[in-house]
């Protein structure tokens, strides 16, 4: 049969059985025949399997805004008894007040006890209740084994940064390996496991809570360049048929509740659709700058956008920043001073970030709100005033920001960790004053 994309058995963007491609409709599955032909719903579909449709918008919304999947499964997900509530530790504890200061932790430590991926979320803030259609919030996790549950966001898109330790994520339509360097999407509402494949495992979540993560428009960049479409991959049916007793987990308006199956409800056999997991590796990025003189705005470094109802202003950007030449010319290199309308919420995977000597460890995070001041350093700034402005190629570091239009309230947890620097502000102590002007 034709409509199935079967995966390439050659070439590097597919090596691992996946589908390349950023929001296409893919078909898929596991077994021969599996996904019907020509209709979503027959009266009996192959394999006796179940047809039942994942949707990720409203019905109807403009076709170029339609996400859904039709999934083939052995068992139907309604099959299921009560959710009860459940304890989730630091999983959207209470915000704190909000706080104009500019703040940052260090990493999270992993902890030493049994910590699946679930059990070891911890939310550092967020932007919006948890009953809003819109808004961020962001969680770092740390785990340590893998989970022998399945968990399911019904609060929001998931965007997985690892930091340390591959997932290995089995998500209803197939399986993901992601490394630290690599970003997977979840959508909203999407079964899936979280294995660790290399042991301890810690990472930055950003869960959308408003519209899906998209490329963004390239305006005079052109046809190409950022991220390219065919660099994220999709995976292909993957199922597992096992009758025994597995728990359910759903994050739901901000708590979570549990219900033990009598299976695994990762049995999807065949797929098609676009509301689909995929995965990215931030490596494949075609990193803009300039080859004249300043340093760009960081929207040319959007990955992935999740936009607002007001052009050009994004619920949430996610934004990188790789390896990259610096050659501009008579010019303050770094990230320059800056007061932005915009909230920056900022990560580190490894290396060192441009705009700072030290203090800002892979793992920690900063929080940077709308109008605060920030910029390099004192010691960054005072080596890029007097650098010998040479071609000069920033290597080994790979530092993000979930960058978002609304003000991201740290948790208490947050304000109260021992993680958080008392003395971050002293990062710009020492800016000379070298005003030649005095009378
Ligand atoms: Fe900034």
């Amino acid at each position: 049969m034709t409509l199935v994309s079967r995966p390439p058995r050659t070439g590097a963007a597919t090596e691992d059985g996946l589908m390349p491609g950023f929001g296409n409709e893919f078909a898929t599955e596991a077994l021969p025949g599996a996904l019907p032909i020509g209709m979503n719903s027959p009266q009996k579909a192959p394999y006796g399997l179940y047809a039942e449709q994942f949707s990720g918008t409203a019905f109807t919304v403009p076709r170029k805004e339609a996400r859904r999947t039709w999934l083939y499964r052995i068992r139907p997900s309604a099959a299921h008894r009560a959710f009860r509530r459940i304890a989730q530790g630091q999983l959207c504890g209470p915000l704190a007040e909000p706080n104009p200061n500019r703040l940052r932790w260090d990493p999270l430590p992993i902890p030493e006890e049994p910590t699946d991926f679930v059990a070891g979320l911890v939310t550092m803030g967020a932007n919006a209740p948890a009953e809003a259609l819109s808004g961020v919030t962001v969680h770092v996790y740390r785990a340590n084994r893998s989970m022998e549950r399945v968990f399911m966001d019904s609060d929001g898109e998931l965007l997985l940064v690892p930091q340390q330790g591959r997932l290995l994520l089995a998500t209803e339509c197939g399986r993901l390996e992601v490394a630290p360097g690599e970003i997977a999407l979840i959508p909203c509402g999407m079964k899936f496991r979280v294995e660790l494949p290399e042991g301890p495992a810690r990472g930055y979540v950003a869960e959308n809570h408003g519209a899906a993560l998209r490329l963004p428009d390239l305006g005079p960049i052109g046809a190409n360049g950022l991220a390219n479409p065919r660099d994220f991959l999709v995976p292909a049916a993957w199922f597992e048929d096992r009758d025994e007793p597995t728990e359910l987990v759903v994050k739901f308006q901000g708590t979570l509740w549990a219900t033990t199956l009598d299976h695994s409800p990762l049995d999807v056999v065949a797929w098609h659709g676009n509301n689909v997991p995929c995965k990215y590796d931030t490596a494949r990025f075609n990193t803009i700058n300039t080859v004249s003189y300043d340093h760009p705005d960081p929207s040319i470094f959007t990955v992935l956008t999740s936009p607002t109802a007001v052009p050009g202003v994004a619920n949430m950007d996610f934004v990188i920043f790789p390896p990259r030449w610096m050659v501009a010319e008579n010019t303050f290199r770094p990230p320059w001073f800056h007061r932005n309308v915009m909230n920056e919420c900022m990560g580190l995977v490894h290396g060192v970030y441009d705009a700072k000597a030290e203090g800002f460890a892979p793992g920690g995070l900063s929080l940077h709100p709308r109008m605060s001041a920030h910029g390099p350093d004192a010691a960054t700034t005072e080596k890029a005033i007097n650098a010998d402005l040479k071609p000069h190629k920033i290597e080994g570091t790979l530092a993000f920001m979930f960058e978002t239009s609304q003000v991201i309230r740290p948790t208490r947890f947050a304000m109260e960790c021992a993680q958080l620097q008392k003395s971050y502000d002293a990062c710009w102590d020492g800016l000379p004053k070298s005003f030649t002007g005095a009378r």
